[in-house]
């Protein structure tokens, strides 16, 4: 079972009772203002699924986050190989979505730092991709504070054509060791 521990939270694999938080936190308009639609707890409990499947096929996932001072559910944090097809796949998505009680107290960065510090030192990876719609600015930011760079805009193949979400933009980071 893979663990990254960082000073506020614990980034672990999913549990049974992560379930019904994970459904509030998707159902929450203010948490899925981007995203295309609120999920139902079949859709929400289908994600944690697809999530475990990775973990057991590609070896890692987007983790379960939980503060270390009382072990609460707070959202998701990690890495991903996306589904779909674009020009900059295939390839590793680093991606996010907490609780919005847990905004603004630098808990998504404070993750996302580790899961990157994984996904180079531990997967040996070279580069971890991130993406979002333009408006997301809390996002870019976290993208902007782990030392991701704008690449370039896409519209995302899984919208369709002329979704009002469909352009995002692409950001990424690269490992370089001895920089
Ligand atoms: C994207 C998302 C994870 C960002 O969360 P966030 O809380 O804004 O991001 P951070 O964890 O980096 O927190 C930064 C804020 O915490 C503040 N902060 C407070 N205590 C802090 C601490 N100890 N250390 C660092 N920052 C701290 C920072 O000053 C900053 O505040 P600001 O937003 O007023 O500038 C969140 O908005 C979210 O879940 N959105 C919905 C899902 C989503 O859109 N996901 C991405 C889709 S691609």
């Amino acid at each position: 079972m893979i663990e990254i521990v960082t000073p506020r939270l614990r980034l672990r694999e999913w549990k049974e009772e992560d379930k019904e938080p994970f459904f509030k936190l998707n159902s929450d308009p203010r948490v899925m203002k981007f995203m295309p639609k609120l999920l139902s707890k079949q859709e929400s409990n289908d994600f944690v699924e697809r999530i475990k499947l990775g973990f057991k096929q590609d070896g890692y996932s987007f983790f379960a986050v939980e503060l270390i001072k009382d072990k609460t559910f707070i959202g998701l944090i990690g890495l991903s190989i996306p589904k779909f097809h674009s020009f900059f796949t295939p390839c590793v998505e680093i991606g996010w979505r907490l609780a919005y009680d847990y905004w603004g107290k630098g808990y998504a960065t404070e993750g996302a730092k580790a899961s990157v510090d994984y996904g180079f030192k531990e997967l040996g990876l070279f580069e971890i991709v991130s993406f979002t719609v333009p408006e997301n600015i809390r996002s870019r930011t976290v993208m902007e504070r782990i030392g991701m760079r704008y690449v370039d805009e896409f519209n995302h193949p899984v919208l369709p054509q002329g979704h009002p979400l469909e352009k995002h933009v692409l950001y990424k980071i690269i490992n370089v060791p001895y920089q």
